[in-house]
């Protein structure tokens, strides 16, 4: 009997789907699959969830079983796998990126190359694959000495500098420094940091800074490949908020249009990385910082975005990553026809996060005062009403998400203000 998936043509429509971790956003792929009767199986990476939002985010009853990596036995998942009859594994967040290469590897089923994988996951190796390859990437060094780190900062010469987890999510652990002794105030923080996956960090990563220092120079470009071919889903610009003394969190995301001159670099760029990184099968969320080199890797995540992405994509555009990752799995000859489709926005868009400069309450009550704005369509709080929520200095700690979207530009930017302008009065908190 003819056993897994080996033998199949690698265009197989999978009977049935593991995902590992299926948390964040990619918690909407198992029900999706279901509706087209694809059974699915859930691989959990760690033994606990560590991750509180990751662990908020699951729901068990979108899958057949939940096979649990316990003891970190790749080999007795894989035979679990087989046995389970499942015949494509996928990421669901982040923490499930390495571990899904390895059971795809392991199991033979449709996916990216085992040799290259820590290309995909790890960002000192994703930069340095690119540079060996010719590709413009960041400046950078990973060390665990202090001394070994000071003096290439001080070779490198240019302030600020960042400072980073090599394997960090969430914008978790992230600083920007402007001097030396910030650098080392940092340096040391990150040394035995526990990162939200529960590891306790040896190394740092430290990278010249990219971009400028009004944080609105990022962009991303989200893909969905199959089999190398990549279709883009979605591209965005970035307004990034800087929190003193702390890294850079979100503060407003821009969806772009397909099509510009712009949108054109990113995307030749985009798609340079994707087939340096060897990633074929699959959905990613690349960060670059548009420089006066050009277009520079931040990050390639190979998962789906995280937050109201997908969301806001399914309002503007009627189609979102989601949609075509699942039918990149479904519809595979389909997929190949559509992958010169570039989307059309019907309505423009723009998701607000919302942030604290110091403690307050949530109390929902206090985000009606926007709901009457033409732009608004759904909001997103963080906290439950009652909840204390700190400062915000990185994602967990960021209070709520808004979506606009508007058919009319400047009426979608006059909402943003308005509501950059309560942000900024401290009125969506109790203090
Ligand atoms: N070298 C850099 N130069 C400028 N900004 C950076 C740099 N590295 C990270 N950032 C900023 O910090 C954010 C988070 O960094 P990233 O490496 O993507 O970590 P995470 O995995 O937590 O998302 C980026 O999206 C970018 O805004
Ligand atoms: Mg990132």
């Amino acid at each position: 009997m003819a056993m897994g998936p080996v033998c199949k043509s690698l265009f197989y429509v999978p009977q049935r789907v593991g995902i590992v971790d299926a948390y964040s956003s990619g918690r909407h792929v198992a029900p999706a699959l279901n509706k087209y009767g694809i059974e699915t199986v859930h691989v959990q990476s760690e033994k606990e969830i560590a991750d509180p939002y990751f662990a908020s985010t699951f729901d068990p009853s979108n899958f057949k079983t939940n096979v649990i990596n316990s003891i970190g036995d790749i080999v007795g998942l894989v035979r679990r796998l087989i046995r389970e009859k499942v015949e494509l594994i996928i990421p669901g967040a982040e923490s499930g990126v390495l571990l899904a290469d390895e059971l795809a590897h392991g199991v033979g089923t449709r996916g990216n190359p085992i040799e290259t994988s820590s290309a995909r996951r790890n960002k000192f190796d994703m930069s340095e694959r690119l540079r060996s390859l010719g590709i413009d990437s960041v400046k950078q060094i990973k060390s665990d000495n202090w001394e070994r780190t000071r003096i290439w900062i001080e070779n490198h010469g240019k302030w600020p500098i960042v400072l980073k987890p090599v394997q960090g999510m969430g914008g978790n652990g992230n600083h920007v420094a402007n001097n030396m002794k910030e650098a080392e105030r940092a340096f040391k923080k990150l040394i035995g940091f526990r990162d939200s996956e529960g590891r306790i960090l040896t190394e740092v990563l430290v990278q010249e800074f990219l971009g400028n220092l009004t944080y609105d120079s990022e962009y991303v470009v989200n893909t969905v490949s199959f089999m190398g071919i990549h279709v883009v889903t979605d591209v965005w610009r970035y307004h990034k908020y800087k929190v003193e003394g702390e890294g850079v969190i979100y503060s407003w995301d821009e969806l772009l249009p397909s099509r510009g001159e712009l949108q054109e670099k990113l995307i030749a760029y985009n798609h340079k990385v994707l087939d340096a990184l060897e990633f074929r099968n699959g959905a990613s969320h690349m960060e670059i910082m548009m420089t006066e080199r050009g277009p520079i890797l931040i990050e390639n995540n190979a998962r789906l975005s995280g937050a109201s992405g997908a969301r806001l994509t399914e309002l503007t555009i009627g189609k979102s990553a989601v949609d075509w990752l699942v039918e990149s799995i479904v519809g595979t000859a389909g997929f190949i026809n559509r992958a010169k489709h570039r989307y059309k926005l019907k309505k423009e868009g723009l998701i607000v996060f919302i942030r604290t400069p110091e403690p307050g309450t949530m109390d929902s009550k206090l985000f009606d005062k926007v709901k009457s704005l033409s732009s608004f369509a759904e909001w997103v709080p963080y906290h439950k009403d009652g909840e204390r929520v700190e400062k915000t200095v990185d994602s967990d700690t960021l209070v709520a998400e808004i979506l606009l979207t508007n058919k009319d530009q400047e009426q979608l930017h006059r909402d943003l203000a308005q509501i950059l302008k309560i942000q900024e009065e401290k009125g969506f908190l109790q203090y």
